[in-house]
């Protein structure tokens, strides 16, 4: 099959990339570099271009006429979306809608979405099932959440056109031989913020918030391995391309760790006891977020197979130590 994946020099696109790469796919990748790295790309054909670029974007759909699209591209710092939302509705939601556009006017069929938790907000029930409501608190919440409802309208709409949005939860870890992983300019999640204080890269780490409803006060998240969710997304598109059914699924392994937890197994794993102060909240953190994966177990027959929060630090800190 061929694949165009915008986005692909990204961490979580050149795992995908690497998946599709490793059963034979031809693979087209579509990044405009700014938080990617070619690097980063272990298959396909790279080609540097903007989302923003509508013509370009059409004359590559009509040149390389993908089977499917898997669209990553896209900000997701939550802090920067509240300084600066227009950078993500315009990046987010507005290309998003532009490559829609593209998409549907050359026939194309099959399109994956990378959604988020962050579509919930703070729920009030834990797991989150895909039917809660979606209550965004954040600007680049509501940039993803504007684009599902986008694709429902065109689901309906065009016929021909099927899409999946995959809602990922809190993705780390990287590939278990370190040839890629999370390479940001200014890392912002957890486990990769604790692992460069374990380097002595980040010397003012901090525990945001020990008083949340929780039973250590620290919030909890529910952390998946980018390589299980890679794999989600080509059960996703397998299962688009045979039953033709758009639909929405959650990614996550269904429990969460603390951030306390978190911290104390980057110290195991890295054998560092790095120093880790208890600081205030961090404005719009919910105490706790963790996936129900009924559904994406049951309908894509989805495995996980690297659950083990020690695993993902593990592989993490392999990349990490590479930097
Ligand atoms: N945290 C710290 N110290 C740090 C960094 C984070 O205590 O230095 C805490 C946060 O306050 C939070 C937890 O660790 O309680 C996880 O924070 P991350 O920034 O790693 O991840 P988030 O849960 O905020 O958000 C991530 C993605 C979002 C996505 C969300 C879904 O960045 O895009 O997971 O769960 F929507």
């Amino acid at each position: 099959m061929k694949i165009l994946v915008t986005g692909g020099a990204g961490y979580i696109g050149s795992h995908v990339v690497k998946h599709l790469g490793e059963r034979g796919d031809d693979i087209v990748i579509i990044d405009n570099l700014s938080t990617g790295h070619k690097e980063l790309v272990l298959y396909g054909k790279l080609i540097k271009e903007d989302l923003a670029n509508t013509e370009a974007i059409d004359c590559l759909i009509k040149r390389y006429k993908p089977d499917a699209v898997m669209h990553f591209a896209a900000f997701i710092r939550v802090e920067e979306s509240v300084k600066n939302p227009i950078k993500y509705y315009s990046n987010n939601t507005a290309n998003t809608i532009k490559l829609l556009e593209v998409l549907i006017n050359r026939g194309i069929e099959y399109f994956i979405f990378s959604s988020t938790a962050a579509v919930y907000g703070i729920p009030e029930n834990i797991p989150v099932s895909e039917d809660t409501p979606l209550n965004p608190i954040n600007p680049y919440g509501r940039s993803k959440v504007l684009v599902e409802e986008v694709l429902k309208d065109c689901g309906l709409a065009y016929g021909s056109f099927n899409y999946i949005s995959l809602r990922y939860f809190n993705v780390a870890g990287a590939d278990e031989r370190a040839r890629i992983g999370q390479k940001y300019p200014e890392a912002t999640h957890l486990i990769t913020r604790a692992l460069k204080a374990a380097k002595g890269e980040i010397k003012n780490f901090q525990i945001y918030g020990t008083d949340y409803d929780t039973p250590d006060g620290t919030c909890i998240r529910d952390y998946i391995h980018v390589d299980d969710l890679a794999d989600a997304h080509l059960k996703a598109l397998d299962y688009l391309i045979k039953d033709k059914k758009s639909d929405v699924f959650n990614c996550g392994y269904g429990h969460g760790y603390s951030v306390k937890e978190v911290v104390n197994m980057v110290r195991k794993v890295t054998g560092i006891d790095f120093e880790a102060k208890e600081a205030g909240r961090r404005a719009g953190d919910p105490p706790a977020l963790v996936a129900d994966n009924t559904k994406i177990k049951n309908i894509l027959n989805w495995k996980p197979m690297c659950d083990d929060l020690e695993y993902i630090i593990k592989t993490a800190w392999e990349w990490e130590k590479k930097l």
